[in-house]
């Protein structure tokens, strides 16, 4: 029987005031602004970037990586490969990976911190959980609070062994498998982390490692395997769900890498130009992997004008310069099956919906109680704190927006804890941006993991964003 997440006792969530010290905190606040315009760039893709370091330290050879995420996240990971004997060194604008080949990492002599990042922790231990050796991993009070029984298991199953805090939480110390076992898994929770982790620590096991995702989360790990030489085979399965089968023990070789822009990143800049009156706002480069696209889905059912125009392809993953121009938005029904989709989206969707006519109705939201904060919780509450009225439950949220004819405008004017998620936060600041009063964020240092120049960029296009 698959051990799911939910039997572990939950901790409390990281509150603001236990999640940062109070010293560090560093509030934001976005007045009300003119119209957005002009033309940027969106920071690399965090999921993409983690894997170029990951498979280009797995590599024989030399990797390059233009375009990645020059974020905390990423360097965290980036800090933990090399204690695992990979060499990773920023060369101007690329950055050089020299690889040790699948197999090859050798035992850390530190403890790998993985700071605020769910990505860097989950693929990393199923990375060494094929390697015969200890590692001790730990984490941010909010990486800390996060589940890793979803990876513990399968990777238990292969052969490692973990010895985690209660509740299958990080601090975390795994040794592993001398002889690792290919398994084959049906994923319980729709998760590309525990997907991508079981297939990491397949690289170094002998035979087939086989996935079983009954809803498709995003195929970075997949693509960039098949990319780096591997043998991976996708099958779509009658229901929508995919079988991947990794033969493990290839030889990969180094490559040159492109990241493109992050979708998930580049929504913020996008939202922000369709609520602000009289926008019209350019993002280039922008990943548009099916897998990661709900949010625009989502956004044209909604009425909003976003163009993707330039389309093209950058080493395995489509690219293309997205175009929004502001006007009316109207309330939809997400429907949950695209919840991995967009699962990272649902903070600036549900800034979207607020200024939207009508309601904004989700479902399928579990997974967003166990982000880098309790996200529906937190959204709740910041909206609450603009004068925007929900309805929510365990896994449901209900917004609804002003836009409509008889109501008016959103309010703004409160104070959002951010509780130290980079989404929740750059969400209220992008709320702040279209209300009729200016939006407090009371931390917002967290966005340094996955976006350092969100505030110059916002302020390049008209926005009004500071201490
Ligand atoms: C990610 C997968 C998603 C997403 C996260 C990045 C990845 O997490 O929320 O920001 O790079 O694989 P889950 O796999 O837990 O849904």
């Amino acid at each position: 029987m698959p051990i799911t997440d939910a039997a572990a006792p939950a901790p409390p969530s990281p509150t603001a005031s236990d999640s940062v010290p109070c010293a560090g905190a560093s509030p934001l606040r976005a007045r009300p602004a003119g119209p957005l315009r002009g033309e940027v760039t969106a920071p690399g893709d965090k999921s993409i970037s983690h894997r170029a370091l990951i498979l280009g330290a797995s590599a024989v050879g030399e990797t390059t990586v233009s375009g990645l995420l020059e974020a905390g996240d990423v360097m965290a990971t980036a800090g933990a490969l090399r204690a695992l004997g990979a060499s990773i060194e920023r060369d101007g604008g690329l950055w050089r990976v020299r690889g040790r080949g699948v197999g090859g990492l050798s035992e850390p002599d530190r403890v790998l911190d993985m700071g605020n990042s769910g990505t860097g922790a989950r693929l990393l231990l199923g990375l060494v959980a094929s390697h015969p050796f200890i590692s001790f991993f730990s984490g941010d009070a909010s990486l800390s609070a996060r589940p890793m029984r979803r990876v513990i298991e399968p990777l238990t199953e292969m052969g490692a062994t973990v010895w985690s805090r209660s509740g299958a939480r990080l601090p975390l110390a795994i040794r592993g498998a001398d002889d690792p076992l290919p398994i084959e898994h049906t994923m319980a929770v729709a998760s590309a982390q525990v997907k991508s982790a079981i297939l990491l620590a397949g690289l170094n096991t002998p035979g087939c490692t086989t996935v079983h995702e009954p809803q498709p989360t995003r195929d970075h790990t997949e693509r960039m395997l098949a990319h780096f030489g591997a043998e991976i085979v996708c099958t779509e399965r009658c229901g929508g769900g995919r079988t991947i089968a990794l033969t493990g023990q290839p030889e990969l070789t180094g490559q040159a890498l492109a990241v493109p822009g992050d979708v998930s990143s580049a929504a913020f800049p996008l939202v922000a130009a369709l609520i602000v009156p009289g926008s019209r706002v350019t993002i280039t480069n922008v990943g548009v992997n099916p897998l990661r696209t709900g949010l625009l889905d989502t956004l044209a059912e909604m009425g909003g004008r976003v163009e993707l125009a330039n389309r093209r392809d950058a080493c395995g993953e489509p690219v293309a310069d997205l175009v929004a121009e502001a006007g009316p938005l109207r309330g939809v029904e997400v429907p949950a099956e695209r919840v991995p989709r967009m699962i990272d989206e649902f903070p600036i969707l549900a800034v979207a919906a607020a200024f939207a006519g009508g309601a904004t109705r989700m479902t399928g939201l579990a997974e967003l109680r166990v982000k880098e904060s309790d996200r529906l919780a937190a959204i709740v509450d910041g909206l609450a704190a603009c004068g925007v009225a929900t309805e929510s439950g365990e896994d449901w949220l209900v917004v609804h927006g002003t836009g409509g004819p008889a109501a008016g405008p959103v309010p703004g004017g409160g104070s959002v804890r951010a509780h130290y998620d980079h989404r929740i936060a750059m969400a209220f600041l992008v709320l702040g941006t279209a209300a009729q009063e200016p939006v407090g964020v009371d931390d917002a240092a967290a966005i340094s993991t996955s976006f350092p120049r969100f505030v110059p960029l916002m302020t390049a296009i008209g926005a009004a964003i500071g201490g």
